[in-house]
């Protein structure tokens, strides 16, 4: 699938999505080398990555069939990344996923404008009809970045994930094609 660089910037935010490239490694490590960060990111798979592993991680991960992983620039910077991942093609459906760098430009709408236009290329350029976000309880700067995009909860799932000896949920959030308002 063609990717379209010029429809993947926000020019007033001055963000914007470049597809994963292996130079944007040394860039990112942060964002999987921060507890916090990575916890909130993959409630799966919150163990500190070396650059290394990365490197492979991020070059599998972006196979451009089932999983896009897009850095974000903010002021000609790499901000962080965000993803779309487990594409079901059969019933036009995905995750979506986004951080920034845990010393990156955090609350200012950065998040924002890189989702949007995430958005914008799975629904237009992807032909998506459903994208779902699982966030963790608790995390609420994600929890507001999705809804005020128009993400509509679901439901959680119970005990989903394990953090420090005791369990958390994870909320399911979703947009739908006719709800997206680019
Ligand atoms: C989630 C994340 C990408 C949001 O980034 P951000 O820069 O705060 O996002 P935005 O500036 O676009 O705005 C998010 C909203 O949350 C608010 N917010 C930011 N930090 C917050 C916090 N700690 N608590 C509550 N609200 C917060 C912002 O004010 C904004 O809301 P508003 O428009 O009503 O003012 C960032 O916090 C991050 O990288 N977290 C770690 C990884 C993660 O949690 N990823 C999401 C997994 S689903």
């Amino acid at each position: 699938m063609d990717i379209p660089l010029d429809r993947l910037q926000d020019p007033e935010a001055d963000v914007r999505l470049v597809p994963f490239e292996e130079n944007h490694v040394a860039a990112l490590a942060a964002v999987f080398q921060d507890a916090p960060t990575l916890r909130f990111y993959l409630p799966s798979l919150a163990r500190p990555f070396s650059e290394a592993q990365l490197r492979g991680l991020l070059a599998d991960w972006h196979d451009m069939t089932t999983d896009f992983v897009f850095t974000i620039v903010h002021g000609g910077k790499v901000a962080g990344l965000c993803n779309l991942s487990g594409v079901d093609w059969v019933n036009r459906s995905a995750e979506i996923g986004v951080a920034l760098l845990p010393d990156g430009p955090r609350g200012k709408g950065v998040a924002r404008a890189a989702v949007r236009l995430l958005l914008g290329f799975s629904f237009r350029e992807a032909g998506l009809h459903r994208i779902m976000a699982r966030i963790q309880d608790g995390n609420d700067a994600s929890t507001r970045l999705f809804e005020a995009l128009g993400f509509r909860r679901e439901g959680a799932l119970r005990d989903a994930v394990r953090r420090s000896g005791g369990w958390r949920a994870l909320n399911v959030l979703s947009l739908l094609e006719d709800e997206y308002r680019p």
